[in-house]
Protein backbone atom coordinates (compact mmCIF):
# COMPACT_ATOMS: atom_id res chain seq x y z
CA UNK A 1 0.00 0.00 0.00
CA UNK A 2 2.96 2.19 -0.67
CA UNK A 3 4.66 2.21 2.47
CA UNK A 4 7.79 0.45 2.93
CA UNK A 5 8.27 -1.88 6.23
CA UNK A 6 11.31 -3.32 8.06
CA UNK A 7 11.05 -5.74 11.44
CA UNK A 8 13.94 -6.11 13.68
CA UNK A 9 14.38 -8.22 16.64
CA UNK A 10 17.88 -6.45 16.87
CA UNK A 11 18.52 -5.16 20.65
CA UNK A 12 21.99 -3.23 19.12
CA UNK A 13 18.95 -0.90 16.00
CA UNK A 14 16.30 -1.27 18.88
CA UNK A 15 19.22 0.84 21.24
CA UNK A 16 19.33 3.04 18.38
CA UNK A 17 15.91 3.74 17.52
CA UNK A 18 14.57 4.12 21.28
CA UNK A 19 17.51 6.16 22.36
CA UNK A 20 20.80 7.38 20.91
CA UNK A 21 19.19 7.96 17.54
CA UNK A 22 15.67 9.08 19.16
CA UNK A 23 15.35 12.20 17.12
CA UNK A 24 15.15 10.14 14.03
CA UNK A 25 12.24 8.20 14.91
CA UNK A 26 8.30 8.72 15.58
CA UNK A 27 5.51 6.92 15.91
CA UNK A 28 4.55 8.10 13.38
CA UNK A 29 1.21 9.21 10.96
CA UNK A 30 0.44 6.40 10.17
CA UNK A 31 0.24 4.86 14.02
CA UNK A 32 -1.29 8.53 15.10
CA UNK A 33 -4.10 7.94 12.30
CA UNK A 34 -4.95 4.47 13.23
CA UNK A 35 -5.54 4.74 16.37
CA UNK A 36 -6.32 8.39 16.68
CA UNK A 37 -10.14 7.26 17.42
CA UNK A 38 -9.02 5.63 20.47
CA UNK A 39 -6.21 7.77 22.00
CA UNK A 40 -7.00 11.10 21.00
CA UNK A 41 -3.91 13.32 20.93
CA UNK A 42 -2.72 12.08 24.45
CA UNK A 43 0.62 11.35 25.10
CA UNK A 44 0.63 7.78 23.71
CA UNK A 45 -0.54 8.81 19.99
CA UNK A 46 1.65 12.30 19.70
CA UNK A 47 4.80 12.75 18.32
CA UNK A 48 7.65 16.03 18.67
CA UNK A 49 6.50 19.07 20.22
CA UNK A 50 3.07 17.28 21.24
CA UNK A 51 4.37 14.67 22.24
CA UNK A 52 7.06 16.79 24.70
CA UNK A 53 3.73 18.87 26.26
CA UNK A 54 1.69 15.47 27.19
CA UNK A 55 4.57 13.76 28.84
CA UNK A 56 5.79 17.41 30.75
CA UNK A 57 2.50 17.97 31.76
CA UNK A 58 1.41 13.75 32.66
CA UNK A 59 5.28 13.16 34.39
CA UNK A 60 4.98 14.76 37.40
CA UNK A 61 2.43 12.57 38.34
CA UNK A 62 3.99 9.90 38.95
CA UNK A 63 6.36 11.00 41.60
CA UNK A 64 7.37 7.79 44.02
CA UNK A 65 5.82 8.68 47.07
CA UNK A 66 2.05 8.90 44.78
CA UNK A 67 1.99 5.79 42.76
CA UNK A 68 3.25 4.38 46.49
CA UNK A 69 -0.09 4.41 47.78
CA UNK A 70 -0.71 0.60 48.34
CA UNK A 71 -3.54 1.57 50.18
CA UNK A 72 -5.32 1.67 46.71
CA UNK A 73 -4.26 -1.76 45.66
CA UNK A 74 -4.87 -3.24 48.95
CA UNK A 75 -8.18 -2.26 49.50
CA UNK A 76 -8.99 -3.60 45.68
CA UNK A 77 -6.98 -6.98 46.60
CA UNK A 78 -9.39 -7.97 49.71
CA UNK A 79 -12.38 -8.04 47.06
CA UNK A 80 -10.20 -10.17 45.07
CA UNK A 81 -9.76 -12.72 47.80
CA UNK A 82 -12.94 -12.33 48.90
CA UNK A 83 -14.61 -12.97 45.47
CA UNK A 84 -12.11 -15.92 44.81
CA UNK A 85 -12.96 -17.65 48.05
CA UNK A 86 -16.76 -16.95 47.29
CA UNK A 87 -16.54 -18.84 44.07
CA UNK A 88 -14.12 -21.56 45.07
CA UNK A 89 -16.87 -22.58 47.91
CA UNK A 90 -19.59 -22.90 45.25
CA UNK A 91 -17.30 -25.64 43.50
CA UNK A 92 -16.83 -23.51 40.83
CA UNK A 93 -13.33 -22.05 38.72
CA UNK A 94 -12.89 -18.46 38.02
CA UNK A 95 -11.20 -17.26 35.03
CA UNK A 96 -8.37 -15.17 36.18
CA UNK A 97 -8.41 -13.07 33.40
CA UNK A 98 -11.65 -11.45 33.68
CA UNK A 99 -11.23 -11.14 37.61
CA UNK A 100 -7.96 -9.23 37.22
CA UNK A 101 -8.97 -7.03 34.41
CA UNK A 102 -11.69 -5.52 37.12
CA UNK A 103 -8.73 -5.39 39.52
CA UNK A 104 -6.54 -3.26 37.62
CA UNK A 105 -10.10 -0.95 36.16
CA UNK A 106 -10.90 -0.56 40.09
CA UNK A 107 -7.48 0.29 40.91
CA UNK A 108 -6.68 2.42 37.89
CA UNK A 109 -9.68 4.25 37.73
CA UNK A 110 -9.72 5.49 41.58
CA UNK A 111 -6.24 6.58 40.84
CA UNK A 112 -6.03 8.46 37.78
CA UNK A 113 -9.93 9.77 38.40
CA UNK A 114 -10.85 9.67 42.53
CA UNK A 115 -13.63 7.80 41.81
CA UNK A 116 -13.41 3.91 40.47
CA UNK A 117 -15.93 2.01 38.50
CA UNK A 118 -16.03 -0.75 40.88
CA UNK A 119 -16.50 -3.68 38.34
CA UNK A 120 -15.19 -6.44 41.12
CA UNK A 121 -18.37 -5.44 42.41
CA UNK A 122 -20.39 -6.87 39.72
CA UNK A 123 -21.39 -10.37 39.20
CA UNK A 124 -18.17 -13.10 37.67
CA UNK A 125 -19.18 -15.01 34.89
CA UNK A 126 -19.46 -18.39 35.66
CA UNK A 127 -17.80 -21.21 33.42
CA UNK A 128 -19.44 -21.84 29.92
CA UNK A 129 -19.86 -25.42 30.67
CA UNK A 130 -22.29 -24.79 33.98
CA UNK A 131 -26.11 -25.02 32.61
CA UNK A 132 -27.74 -23.78 35.27
CA UNK A 133 -26.27 -20.39 35.77
CA UNK A 134 -28.24 -17.31 34.78
CA UNK A 135 -26.86 -14.46 32.30
CA UNK A 136 -25.19 -12.21 34.98
CA UNK A 137 -26.75 -8.89 36.16
CA UNK A 138 -25.69 -6.53 34.03
CA UNK A 139 -23.83 -4.44 36.47
CA UNK A 140 -23.43 -0.39 36.18
CA UNK A 141 -20.02 -0.92 35.30
CA UNK A 142 -20.00 -3.22 32.85
CA UNK A 143 -20.82 -0.62 30.09
CA UNK A 144 -17.92 1.27 31.00
CA UNK A 145 -15.89 -1.49 31.12
CA UNK A 146 -17.37 -3.10 27.61
CA UNK A 147 -17.00 0.47 25.75
CA UNK A 148 -13.39 0.32 26.74
CA UNK A 149 -12.55 -3.22 25.72
CA UNK A 150 -14.65 -2.69 22.45
CA UNK A 151 -12.57 0.76 21.58
CA UNK A 152 -9.71 -0.92 21.81
CA UNK A 153 -10.77 -4.16 19.47
CA UNK A 154 -12.07 -2.62 17.02
CA UNK A 155 -8.91 -0.57 16.83
CA UNK A 156 -6.69 -3.33 16.25
CA UNK A 157 -7.76 -3.96 12.50
CA UNK A 158 -7.23 -0.12 12.25
CA UNK A 159 -3.39 -0.94 12.34
CA UNK A 160 -4.47 -3.75 9.66
CA UNK A 161 -5.86 -1.62 7.35
CA UNK A 162 -3.78 1.42 7.95
CA UNK A 163 -4.49 4.72 6.46
CA UNK A 164 -7.30 2.85 4.32
CA UNK A 165 -9.24 2.06 7.81
CA UNK A 166 -11.54 4.94 7.08
CA UNK A 167 -12.92 3.71 3.51
CA UNK A 168 -13.38 0.34 5.34
CA UNK A 169 -15.63 2.34 7.98
CA UNK A 170 -16.80 5.06 5.56
CA UNK A 171 -19.84 4.95 7.62
CA UNK A 172 -19.39 4.94 11.18
CA UNK A 173 -15.87 4.59 13.15
CA UNK A 174 -16.64 2.41 15.45
CA UNK A 175 -13.79 2.55 18.15
CA UNK A 176 -15.69 6.26 18.02
CA UNK A 177 -18.60 5.28 19.02
CA UNK A 178 -17.14 2.85 21.98
CA UNK A 179 -15.81 6.02 22.48
CA UNK A 180 -18.73 8.06 23.37
CA UNK A 181 -19.74 5.92 26.14
CA UNK A 182 -16.59 5.68 28.06
CA UNK A 183 -16.67 9.81 27.68
CA UNK A 184 -19.88 9.58 29.93
CA UNK A 185 -17.86 8.29 33.02
CA UNK A 186 -15.16 10.54 32.61
CA UNK A 187 -16.69 14.05 31.14
CA UNK A 188 -18.42 14.44 34.69
CA UNK A 189 -15.49 14.14 36.89
CA UNK A 190 -13.50 16.37 34.44
CA UNK A 191 -15.74 18.85 34.32
CA UNK A 192 -16.16 18.77 38.57
CA UNK A 193 -12.61 19.13 38.57
CA UNK A 194 -12.49 21.68 36.58
CA UNK A 195 -15.01 23.85 38.42
CA UNK A 196 -13.47 23.09 41.50
CA UNK A 197 -10.13 24.83 40.20
CA UNK A 198 -12.30 27.84 39.17
CA UNK A 199 -14.19 27.93 42.29
CA UNK A 200 -10.98 28.02 44.45
CA UNK A 201 -11.11 31.50 45.97
CA UNK A 202 -6.74 31.52 45.79
CA UNK A 203 -5.08 29.07 43.35
CA UNK A 204 -5.79 25.64 43.91
CA UNK A 205 -3.25 24.35 44.98
CA UNK A 206 -2.41 20.07 44.75
CA UNK A 207 -0.65 18.68 47.60
CA UNK A 208 2.36 17.49 46.13
CA UNK A 209 1.93 14.01 47.22
CA UNK A 210 -1.94 14.10 47.04
CA UNK A 211 -4.82 14.41 44.44
CA UNK A 212 -5.77 12.20 41.43
CA UNK A 213 -4.39 12.39 37.69
CA UNK A 214 -7.33 14.81 37.31
CA UNK A 215 -6.28 17.18 39.86
CA UNK A 216 -2.94 17.49 38.48
CA UNK A 217 -4.21 17.77 34.93
CA UNK A 218 -6.64 20.47 35.20
CA UNK A 219 -3.96 22.38 37.09
CA UNK A 220 -1.56 21.90 33.71
CA UNK A 221 -4.40 23.46 31.13
CA UNK A 222 -8.02 24.41 30.87
CA UNK A 223 -8.49 22.47 27.79
CA UNK A 224 -11.20 19.68 28.37
CA UNK A 225 -10.06 17.65 25.74
CA UNK A 226 -6.64 17.46 26.00
CA UNK A 227 -7.37 16.16 29.90
CA UNK A 228 -9.76 14.06 28.66
CA UNK A 229 -7.76 12.59 26.19
CA UNK A 230 -4.61 12.87 28.27
CA UNK A 231 -6.50 10.90 31.24
CA UNK A 232 -8.00 7.66 29.18
CA UNK A 233 -4.26 7.22 27.79
CA UNK A 234 -2.83 6.57 31.17
CA UNK A 235 -6.48 4.60 31.88
CA UNK A 236 -5.35 2.83 28.23
CA UNK A 237 -2.26 2.21 28.73
CA UNK A 238 -2.21 1.00 32.53
CA UNK A 239 -4.76 -1.05 33.16
CA UNK A 240 -4.55 -4.46 30.23
CA UNK A 241 -1.08 -4.60 30.50
CA UNK A 242 -1.00 -4.69 34.21
CA UNK A 243 -4.06 -7.30 33.80
CA UNK A 244 -2.38 -9.17 31.33
CA UNK A 245 1.03 -9.73 33.20
CA UNK A 246 -0.67 -10.93 36.49
CA UNK A 247 -2.71 -12.94 34.18
CA UNK A 248 -0.05 -14.45 32.84
CA UNK A 249 1.67 -14.70 36.20
CA UNK A 250 -1.34 -17.20 37.93
CA UNK A 251 -0.81 -19.25 34.65
CA UNK A 252 3.07 -19.45 35.30
CA UNK A 253 2.42 -20.45 39.11
CA UNK A 254 -0.43 -22.92 38.21
CA UNK A 255 2.01 -24.51 35.30
CA UNK A 256 4.96 -24.44 38.12
CA UNK A 257 3.70 -25.46 40.97
CA UNK A 258 7.33 -26.03 42.32
CA UNK A 259 8.30 -21.66 41.44
CA UNK A 260 4.57 -21.12 42.92
CA UNK A 261 6.06 -22.81 46.52
CA UNK A 262 9.28 -20.88 46.30
CA UNK A 263 7.29 -17.78 45.65
CA UNK A 264 5.15 -18.44 48.64
CA UNK A 265 8.19 -19.15 51.48
CA UNK A 266 9.36 -15.52 49.52
CA UNK A 267 6.72 -13.56 49.88
CA UNK A 268 5.69 -15.50 53.57
CA UNK A 269 9.41 -15.23 55.02
CA UNK A 270 9.07 -11.16 54.69
CA UNK A 271 4.95 -10.37 55.04
CA UNK A 272 4.23 -13.02 57.14
CA UNK A 273 0.38 -14.35 56.47
CA UNK A 274 -0.68 -10.96 56.38
CA UNK A 275 1.34 -8.82 56.31
CA UNK A 276 1.29 -5.81 53.32
CA UNK A 277 3.25 -5.18 51.06
CA UNK A 278 5.01 -1.62 51.39
CA UNK A 279 8.15 0.10 49.81
CA UNK A 280 10.35 -1.27 51.93
CA UNK A 281 9.71 -4.75 52.39
CA UNK A 282 8.79 -4.91 48.51
CA UNK A 283 12.70 -4.21 47.81
CA UNK A 284 13.26 -7.48 49.93
CA UNK A 285 10.86 -10.05 48.03
CA UNK A 286 13.21 -10.85 45.50
CA UNK A 287 12.07 -14.05 44.19
CA UNK A 288 8.82 -11.99 43.67
CA UNK A 289 9.93 -9.56 41.29
CA UNK A 290 11.92 -12.44 39.39
CA UNK A 291 8.94 -14.03 38.68
CA UNK A 292 6.95 -10.99 37.48
CA UNK A 293 10.14 -10.38 34.95
CA UNK A 294 10.49 -13.53 34.12
CA UNK A 295 6.55 -13.15 33.03
CA UNK A 296 7.48 -9.99 31.39
CA UNK A 297 9.95 -11.09 29.40
CA UNK A 298 8.11 -14.76 27.98
CA UNK A 299 4.69 -13.08 27.74
CA UNK A 300 5.46 -8.94 27.38
CA UNK A 301 1.75 -7.05 27.51
CA UNK A 302 3.15 -4.94 24.61
CA UNK A 303 4.41 -7.72 22.56
CA UNK A 304 4.44 -5.64 19.56
CA UNK A 305 5.66 -2.13 18.72
CA UNK A 306 6.04 0.02 15.79
CA UNK A 307 8.54 3.66 14.83
CA UNK A 308 8.82 5.55 11.77
CA UNK A 309 11.99 6.61 10.24
CA UNK A 310 11.73 10.36 9.76
CA UNK A 311 14.53 10.84 7.30
CA UNK A 312 16.51 8.38 6.00
CA UNK A 313 18.98 6.19 8.01
CA UNK A 314 21.71 3.78 7.70
CA UNK A 315 22.15 1.28 10.62
CA UNK A 316 25.34 -0.17 11.24
CA UNK A 317 26.79 -3.26 9.82
CA UNK A 318 26.28 -6.04 12.48
CA UNK A 319 28.64 -9.71 13.01
CA UNK A 320 30.22 -8.90 9.63
CA UNK A 321 26.68 -8.27 7.88
CA UNK A 322 26.26 -5.37 5.62
CA UNK A 323 24.75 -1.65 6.88
CA UNK A 324 21.68 -1.16 6.30
CA UNK A 325 19.48 1.45 4.47
CA UNK A 326 16.45 2.40 5.97
CA UNK A 327 14.29 5.24 3.78
CA UNK A 328 12.63 7.88 5.40
CA UNK A 329 9.04 7.41 5.99
CA UNK A 330 9.94 3.20 6.90
CA UNK A 331 7.53 1.19 9.05
CA UNK A 332 9.96 -0.19 11.75
CA UNK A 333 8.14 -3.02 13.52
CA UNK A 334 9.75 -4.34 16.24
CA UNK A 335 8.35 -7.58 18.74
CA UNK A 336 9.51 -7.85 22.03
CA UNK A 337 7.85 -11.11 22.12
CA UNK A 338 10.14 -12.67 19.90
CA UNK A 339 13.39 -10.75 21.14
CA UNK A 340 12.48 -12.38 24.36
CA UNK A 341 13.29 -15.70 23.34
CA UNK A 342 15.60 -15.44 21.31
CA UNK A 343 18.53 -18.14 22.33
CA UNK A 344 21.66 -16.38 21.21
CA UNK A 345 20.54 -13.61 23.31
CA UNK A 346 19.33 -14.89 26.71
CA UNK A 347 20.78 -18.75 26.82
CA UNK A 348 20.16 -22.15 25.34
CA UNK A 349 17.24 -22.66 27.47
CA UNK A 350 15.46 -19.32 26.32
CA UNK A 351 12.14 -20.78 25.79
CA UNK A 352 11.89 -22.29 29.17
CA UNK A 353 10.05 -20.33 31.86
CA UNK A 354 12.72 -19.91 35.05
CA UNK A 355 12.75 -16.92 37.23
CA UNK A 356 16.00 -17.79 38.56
CA UNK A 357 17.58 -16.24 35.09
CA UNK A 358 16.76 -12.88 36.61
CA UNK A 359 18.93 -14.03 40.00
CA UNK A 360 21.75 -16.21 38.97
CA UNK A 361 24.86 -15.88 37.12
CA UNK A 362 22.73 -15.73 33.33
CA UNK A 363 22.00 -12.10 34.31
CA UNK A 364 25.34 -10.88 34.69
CA UNK A 365 26.27 -12.68 31.39
CA UNK A 366 22.93 -11.96 29.22
CA UNK A 367 21.48 -9.03 30.88
CA UNK A 368 23.89 -6.28 32.36
CA UNK A 369 26.08 -6.15 28.81
CA UNK A 370 23.12 -5.83 26.23
CA UNK A 371 19.95 -4.57 28.59
CA UNK A 372 18.10 -3.63 25.52
CA UNK A 373 17.24 -7.79 25.04
CA UNK A 374 14.68 -6.80 28.02
CA UNK A 375 11.94 -3.96 26.53
CA UNK A 376 9.00 -4.94 28.11
CA UNK A 377 8.56 -1.20 29.13
CA UNK A 378 10.32 -0.16 26.26
CA UNK A 379 13.28 2.47 26.66
CA UNK A 380 14.98 5.47 25.87
CA UNK A 381 12.96 8.96 26.08
CA UNK A 382 9.12 7.27 25.62
CA UNK A 383 9.49 4.29 28.44
CA UNK A 384 7.08 3.76 29.74
CA UNK A 385 5.56 5.89 32.41
CA UNK A 386 3.83 3.97 35.21
CA UNK A 387 6.51 0.91 35.27
CA UNK A 388 7.16 1.38 38.59
CA UNK A 389 3.04 1.98 39.46
CA UNK A 390 3.04 -1.22 37.62
CA UNK A 391 5.37 -3.04 39.64
CA UNK A 392 4.10 -1.80 42.80
CA UNK A 393 0.45 -3.21 41.88
CA UNK A 394 1.51 -6.49 40.25
CA UNK A 395 3.02 -7.08 43.65
CA UNK A 396 0.62 -6.37 45.44
CA UNK A 397 -1.74 -8.27 44.00
CA UNK A 398 0.37 -11.54 43.43
CA UNK A 399 1.67 -11.28 47.34
CA UNK A 400 -1.82 -11.23 48.56
CA UNK A 401 -2.81 -14.56 46.45
CA UNK A 402 -0.11 -16.54 47.22
CA UNK A 403 -0.99 -15.47 50.69
CA UNK A 404 -4.30 -16.60 50.64
CA UNK A 405 -3.91 -19.64 48.78
CA UNK A 406 -1.55 -22.53 48.62
CA UNK A 407 -2.13 -24.41 45.21
CA UNK A 408 -2.83 -23.06 41.98
CA UNK A 409 -4.76 -25.33 38.99
CA UNK A 410 -5.69 -24.38 35.81
CA UNK A 411 -9.04 -25.95 35.06
CA UNK A 412 -9.69 -24.97 31.09
CA UNK A 413 -12.35 -27.70 30.93
CA UNK A 414 -14.96 -25.10 32.02
CA UNK A 415 -14.18 -23.39 29.22
CA UNK A 416 -12.77 -25.80 26.36
CA UNK A 417 -12.66 -22.96 23.72
CA UNK A 418 -10.17 -21.49 26.16
CA UNK A 419 -7.91 -24.43 25.07
CA UNK A 420 -4.74 -23.52 22.47
CA UNK A 421 -6.15 -25.49 19.19
CA UNK A 422 -4.55 -29.01 18.84
CA UNK A 423 -2.63 -27.97 16.20
CA UNK A 424 0.09 -26.22 18.46
CA UNK A 425 0.89 -29.32 20.79
CA UNK A 426 2.94 -30.37 17.05
CA UNK A 427 4.50 -26.67 16.56
CA UNK A 428 7.96 -25.53 17.13
CA UNK A 429 9.11 -23.81 20.39
CA UNK A 430 6.88 -22.36 23.38
CA UNK A 431 3.45 -23.37 21.32
CA UNK A 432 3.82 -26.84 22.01
CA UNK A 433 3.74 -26.54 25.67
CA UNK A 434 1.17 -23.50 26.13
CA UNK A 435 -2.10 -24.35 27.82
CA UNK A 436 -4.12 -21.36 27.73
CA UNK A 437 -4.65 -19.84 23.84
CA UNK A 438 -2.28 -16.85 24.21
CA UNK A 439 -3.39 -14.36 21.06
CA UNK A 440 -2.90 -10.07 20.97
CA UNK A 441 -4.36 -7.33 19.62
CA UNK A 442 -2.56 -4.18 21.40
CA UNK A 443 -1.76 -6.05 24.41
CA UNK A 444 -1.37 -9.75 25.15
CA UNK A 445 -4.53 -11.95 26.20
CA UNK A 446 -5.38 -15.54 26.54
CA UNK A 447 -8.39 -15.79 24.14
CA UNK A 448 -10.84 -17.15 26.29
CA UNK A 449 -9.78 -16.28 29.43
CA UNK A 450 -7.47 -18.50 32.12
CA UNK A 451 -9.95 -20.80 34.85
CA UNK A 452 -8.32 -21.85 38.07
CA UNK A 453 -9.25 -23.06 40.70
CA UNK A 454 -7.25 -22.26 43.95
CA UNK A 455 -6.65 -24.23 47.71
CA UNK A 456 -6.83 -22.00 50.36
CA UNK A 457 -3.53 -21.63 52.47
CA UNK A 458 -3.93 -22.94 56.00
CA UNK A 459 -3.81 -20.39 58.86
CA UNK A 460 -0.14 -20.21 59.32
C1 LIG B 1 2.91 -4.56 33.08
C2 LIG B 1 2.56 -3.31 32.95
C3 LIG B 1 2.98 -2.40 31.83
C4 LIG B 1 3.70 -2.65 30.71
C5 LIG B 1 4.30 -3.98 30.26
C6 LIG B 1 3.81 -1.40 29.99
C7 LIG B 1 4.49 -1.27 28.79
C8 LIG B 1 4.60 -0.08 28.10
C9 LIG B 1 5.25 0.06 26.82
C10 LIG B 1 5.91 -1.07 26.04
C11 LIG B 1 5.17 1.35 26.46
C12 LIG B 1 5.72 1.99 25.18
C13 LIG B 1 4.67 2.13 24.16
C14 LIG B 1 5.17 2.85 22.93
O1 LIG B 1 6.06 3.67 23.02
O2 LIG B 1 4.67 2.59 21.86
C15 LIG B 1 4.46 2.06 27.51
C16 LIG B 1 4.19 3.40 27.48
C17 LIG B 1 3.44 4.03 28.44
N1 LIG B 1 2.96 3.48 29.62
FE1 LIG B 1 3.14 1.56 30.21
N2 LIG B 1 3.17 -0.42 30.68
C18 LIG B 1 2.64 -0.97 31.81
C19 LIG B 1 1.90 -0.33 32.77
C20 LIG B 1 1.61 1.00 32.78
C21 LIG B 1 0.85 1.68 33.79
C22 LIG B 1 0.28 1.00 35.04
C23 LIG B 1 0.74 2.98 33.41
C24 LIG B 1 0.04 4.13 34.09
C25 LIG B 1 -0.71 4.07 35.14
C26 LIG B 1 1.45 3.12 32.16
C27 LIG B 1 1.58 4.31 31.47
C28 LIG B 1 2.26 4.45 30.27
C29 LIG B 1 2.31 5.68 29.51
C30 LIG B 1 1.66 7.00 29.90
C31 LIG B 1 3.05 5.42 28.36
C32 LIG B 1 3.38 6.40 27.22
C33 LIG B 1 4.77 6.95 27.37
C34 LIG B 1 5.19 7.85 26.21
O3 LIG B 1 4.84 7.60 25.06
O4 LIG B 1 5.90 8.82 26.49
N3 LIG B 1 1.97 1.91 31.80
N4 LIG B 1 4.13 1.17 28.49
Amino acid sequence: MGTSHILTLEPQYLKIVLSTGFEHYEKGEVFRDVFRSLFGTGVFNSDGEMWKFHRSITRPFFTRDRISDFEIFDRHADLVIFKLKERFSQGFAVNVQDLLSRYTMDTATEFLFGQDVKSLSGELPYPSTYKGCTPPHVHPSDKFTSAFNRAQEYSYPHGFFAKAWRLVEFWEDKVAIQREITNEFIDPLIHTALRKKRDAKEVYEVDKDDGTLLDHLVQQTDDFDVIRDEALNILLAGRDTTAALTTFVVTMLAEHPDFLARLRKDVLDTLGPNGKVNPENLREMKYLRAVLNETLRLYPSVPWNVRCSKNSVVWPALDGGKQIYIPGRTQIHYLPWLMHRRKDLWGPDAEEFDPDRFLDERVKKYLVPNPFIFLPFNAGPRICLGQQFAYNEMSTIIARLVQAFKEISLDMNSNPEAKPPAAWALGPGRRAVEKVWVKSDITAYANGGVWVKMQEADME
